[in-house]
């Protein structure tokens, strides 16, 4: 959702914000430009439509000197993707230059106000307004300035911004999209995301909501809104630049596909110990557990399944109710929470603003709640009463893979957690589970190994328009995320349906170019999953099945059948799931498309 970044040292900054941009393309790939100041020098900014590759071409040869500078990669909102609207932003005067992530609600107003007083606008954006009103406000003291500009400012922002009157400043300020500062030697960063500075530090600085910071090479000062001066919180980040890095695969989505084995041996790592879990980062008091009598789960797109498939997990082992809601509609439905409810948030990047403002909401009742969340740091992390860590690692294929399944796993983990504390799982059960969940691993690792196979058999959607994914119980949920995984990224329109609801109208839609990948194996609605399957045969449909090794009666009323480890259906999700990511990727490379950057979308979306 536009990635900013921004430099100031004695390196080259052309070079620091393009490969910033380049770790950062995944939030947005409408556009990109770049802002550079030298010590005597005028801003120089240079833009380009589309991937960050057409702005390459348009800074080579360009001798661009200077020791400060701010980049974007833009995810439009605000106006098409085009040069006039690709960001930096820079005062008519050109002294000013400023990036934007985030959404200004009342820019329409500011603008006109500023046309009022004779500001001429050359962009759409709502970004154009902050850098026009900075211009109006302008003391010849850029932090100054910056602070009187902010309260008019409405809605979402992270900002970089630089002066000509003041070049040995970067000035940065957030308010509902995340920022975050590196530290390294007698040079400073800015970026919306850590993989951007990744390459050059480690040491980072997570700014709050409403901080202000004033960076210069040798000293960096943040302030909270009201001005007070906060102390700076220094972090150590763990990941390492390989995550960054593609590791021989083509695309990031089929390395991170491929990651998932160990993925969830990570995310299990230090949280079993015996028949029980351990969650450090919970913070409920063993009175609040006991007291929990109902669970909320709030969450967008993929994370959104994951909760679907936690409540039905939760529901199933500790007979608890677990609403799930998608956030963008919770804060909206003024949601009933009750004091002894728990709420659960579920996000991959923790800055998804949906997610975010449902944190919010819930926390206005007065229930705990706390994030599954995979981005350490990330403001649903800071925000949470606790944080259960996916430990999924970066994840940059914009349709997210393995940290759906680390979401998957910390569901598991917080099941077997809740029945210990509220005396509902026996020792038995426990010990059927964390022997189940040891087992994982190694059983991607089988479905890993069938690749080929999977990919041969995608040749299924070859001339599809459109597809029906159907799984039940357990499994509904992966048919829906089976389904977003394929428009996401090879845009062949799916929709996910419970298998016993397609013959209540989606069934119409089957046809030749209408196939049905069908989950169907071993649980105890098998039987009820082969009767739909019937149904779409007698239609004739085409069928991809996914069932159980050793499953013959499958292969005699589908055209094609994908076999899988044979696991307790209450685990099947975390199997199920992975042929289906291997359909999407193949779906699309048989298209042509640019799997790690699909048409229209951003990995983190940090606006409303
Ligand atoms: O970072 P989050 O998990 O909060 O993101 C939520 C969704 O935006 C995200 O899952 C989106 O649906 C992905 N592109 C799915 O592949």
């Amino acid at each position: 959702m536009c990635g900013i970044v921004g430099y100031i040292g004695e390196k080259s900054p052309k070079e620091v914000l393009y490969s910033g941009l380049s770790k950062l393309e995944y939030r947005g790939y409408d556009s990109a430009g770049i802002s550079i100041l030298g010590k005597e020098q005028e801003i120089q900014t240079y833009k380009s439509v589309g991937k960050l590759a057409n702005l390459r071409e348009v800074l080579k040869g360009v001798e661009v000197s200077g020791h400060i500078g701010i980049g974007h990669t833009r995810w439009a909102t605000h106006g098409v993707p085009s040069t006039k609207n690709s960001h930096p932003h820079n005062s008519k005067s050109n002294k000013l230059s400023l990036v934007h992530n985030g959404i200004i609600e009342n820019y329409a107003e500011l603008r006109e106000e500023l046309v009022n007083k004779g500001y001429e606008f050359l962009s759409d954006t709502d970004t154009e307004v902050i850098v026009h009103l900075l211009d109006a406000n302008f003391t010849g003291n850029l932090v100054e300035s910056v602070f009187k500009i902010l309260p008019i400012l409405e809605g979402a922002y992270a900002i970089g911004v630089i002066s000509s009157d003041e070049p040995d400043l970067l000035v940065a300020a957030r308010k509902g999209s995340p920022l975050v500062i590196g530290l390294g030697e007698n040079e400073k960063y800015i970026a919306s995301d850590v993989p951007a500075i990744l390459e050059y530090t480690n040491r980072v600085i997570f700014l709050e909501d409403g901080d202000v910071a004033s960076l210069k090479q040798d000293e960096i000062k943040i302030w909270d809104l009201e001005k007070n001066e906060k102390s700076t919180e220094e972090t150590e980040i763990e990941w390492d630049l390989e995550a960054a890095e593609k590791g021989g695969y083509e695309y990031f989505t089929l390395k991170e596909i491929h990651e998932q084995p160990r993925v969830i041996a990570e995310t299990l790592k230090g949280k079993i110990k015996g028949n029980s879990a351990i969650i450090e980062e919970m913070t409920l008091t063993k009175e609040e557990l006991e007291n929990i009598t109902k669970i909320h789960m709030v969450a967008c797109g993929t994370s959104y399944h994951a909760a679907l498939v936690g409540k039905a997990i939760i529901e199933q082992e500790l007979r608890i109710p677990v609403e799930v809601e998608v956030a963008s509609e919770f804060r909206y439905k003024n949601p009933i929470i009750n004091k002894t409810d728990l709420v659960i948030l579920i996000s991959q990047s923790g800055e998804t603003a949906d997610t975010l403002a449902g944190l919010r909401e819930a926390k206005k009742s007065g229930a705990k709640a706390i994030g599954i969340i995979n981005v350490m740091g990330s403001t649903i992390s800071r925000e949470a009463d606790g944080t259960i860590y996916t430990n999924a690692g970066l994840e940059i294929g914009v349709a997210s893979t393995k940290a759906f399944i680390a979401q998957l796993i910390a569901l598991y983990i917080l099941t077997l957690y809740l029945g210990e504390k509220k005396n509902i799982l026996d020792d038995k059960r426990r010990n059927y589970i964390v022997e189940n969940l040891k087992k994982l691993p190694n059983m991607v690792e089988k479905v890993l190994d069938i690749e080929e196979d999977i990919k041969l058999k995608t040749r299924v959607l070859d001339s599809a328009r459109s597809s029906m994914f159907i799984g039940r119980n357990m499994n509904t949920a992966i048919a829906y995320e089976g389904a977003l995984k394929l428009k996401e990224i090879s845009y062949i329109h799916a929709e996910g349906y419970q298998s016993g609801e397609l013959k209540h109208g989606p069934i119409a839609m089957i046809s030749e170019e209408c196939p049905l990948i069908a989950i169907a194996t071993k649980s105890d609605t098998y039987e009820k999953v082969k009767s739909n399957i019937e149904e779409v045969r007698a239609r004739s449909g085409k069928i991809l099945a996914l069932a159980t090794l050793g499953d013959e009666e499958i292969s005699k009323i589908s055209d094609e059948v994908i076999y899988l480890p044979e696991i307790d259906e209450l685990f099947s999700p975390v199997i199920n799931v992975v042929p289906l990511q291997f359909i999407a990727y193949y779906a699309a490379i048989n298209r042509g498309l640019d799997v790690d950057k699909p048409r229209n979308l951003a990995k983190s979306v940090t606006v409303e």
